[in-house]
């Protein structure tokens, strides 16, 4: 199939990734045994087994569980160069990424001990295939306002390595409004913002995220279409949508990559973008997402283009590196 090709081929951004939702079941039990850390799977077969989401929640559970054996700079050092590693070879070449500090604090990490060994394979992937990336520190919205505040507080040493900031976790029941505080803090400390919104939360989770918070970007978005005042205001503002589509189909946010809506997106004028979310947990990378959209959907040559022109006009490269890979 020679879209698949095409599709492989092109340079490629990626902006909405978890660099916990990368951790392969074989690198999660190496670093299990190697820190002396019990996992509730036996074997690399039984966890994958149980990669069978119903909802958010479902894979939420797991993938909190799932990074519980990162403990060392090494491990998350480990965890990212893998990703890049792999995403490199996809002809990916910029990333923005996204960790949970609050996933690792709760379990006793400190901060220094992720940002240090994430920060690193990014610098890392840069010297050695002039890969760049973006770091985006995500609140874990099923927490409280005062301890993403404290988590804001401990990045401040490392704003240098912080890019943005970012909301996820279990999106019904917390919207974006919860976090306007922070979201308002981490603006004055210079960073951007964006948030997950509309995947399972209502379009007014999406309208919160835009008109409150100010969100240079939203993560999924899905929701938005059933509104179409939002549709318009998106687009008339031109919000870039970081769009997932295997993670929509394991997470039954779609019933069938058939039915998925990112080439109504783009006919829409929306500015949509195709990534990887949890890939580890998803059942694929950048280019796994490309094929199945090809596979499945009647897209066109124009609309992969389309695509992966929006990743590099929708990230937060300074415009003249924006022009450069244009
Ligand atoms: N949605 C919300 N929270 C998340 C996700 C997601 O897709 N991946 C990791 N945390
Ligand atoms: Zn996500």
């Amino acid at each position: 199939n020679t879209l698949i090709e095409l599709s492989k081929a092109m340079p490629k951004t990626e902006l909405h990734l978890h660099i916990e939702g990368t951790f392969e079941p074989e690198q999660m039990f190496a670093i299990a045994q190697r820190n002396n850390v019990e996992l509730k799977y036996s074997t690399v077969e039984a966890l994958k087994a149980a990669y069978q989401f119903t909802n958010l929640q479902d894979f939420l559970d797991l993938y909190y569980q799932g990074m519980s054996v990162l403990l060392h700079e090494v491990d998350f050092y480990d965890l990212t160069m893998a990703y890049l590693e792999k995403v490199h070879s996809e002809n990916v070449v910029h990333v923005e990424i996204f960790f949970d500090p609050q996933g690792h604090l709760s379990r006793g990490v400190a901060f220094d001990v992720q940002i240090k060994g994430i920060h690193n394979a990014l610098q890392d992937a840069e010297k050695k295939w002039g890969m760049t990336s973006k770091l985006i520190m995500s609140f874990l919205r099923h927490l409280s306002e005062e301890s993403a505040f404290e988590t804001l507080e401990l990045a401040k040493p490392y704003l240098a390595w912080i890019d943005g900031v970012g909301l996820d976790s279990s999106e019904v029941g917390h919207p974006p409004e919860k976090f306007l505080r922070v979201f308002e803090s981490s603006k004055s400390l210079g960073l951007k913002v964006t948030a997950h919104a509309g995947e399972e939360g209502p379009p007014d989770y999406v309208w919160q995220a835009i008109d409150q918070v100010g969100v240079e970007r939203i993560d999924h978005g899905n929701r938005a279409l059933e509104d179409d005042k939002l549709i318009q205001t998106i687009k008339q503002r031109n919000l870039t949508l970081t769009v997932c589509p295997l993670s929509n189909l394991k997470l039954c946010v779609v019933n069938d990559m058939k039915d998925h809506p990112i080439k109504q997106m783009l006919a829409l004028g929306l500015h949509a973008t195709v990534n990887s979310d949890d890939p580890a947990y998803f059942g694929g990378y950048m280019n796994d997402n490309y094929t199945s959209l090809i596979r499945n959907t009647n897209i066109s040559k124009e609309e992969l283009f389309q695509l992966a022109k929006n990743g590099i006009t929708g990230s937060w490269m300074a415009e003249d590196t924006k022009a450069m890979h244009l």
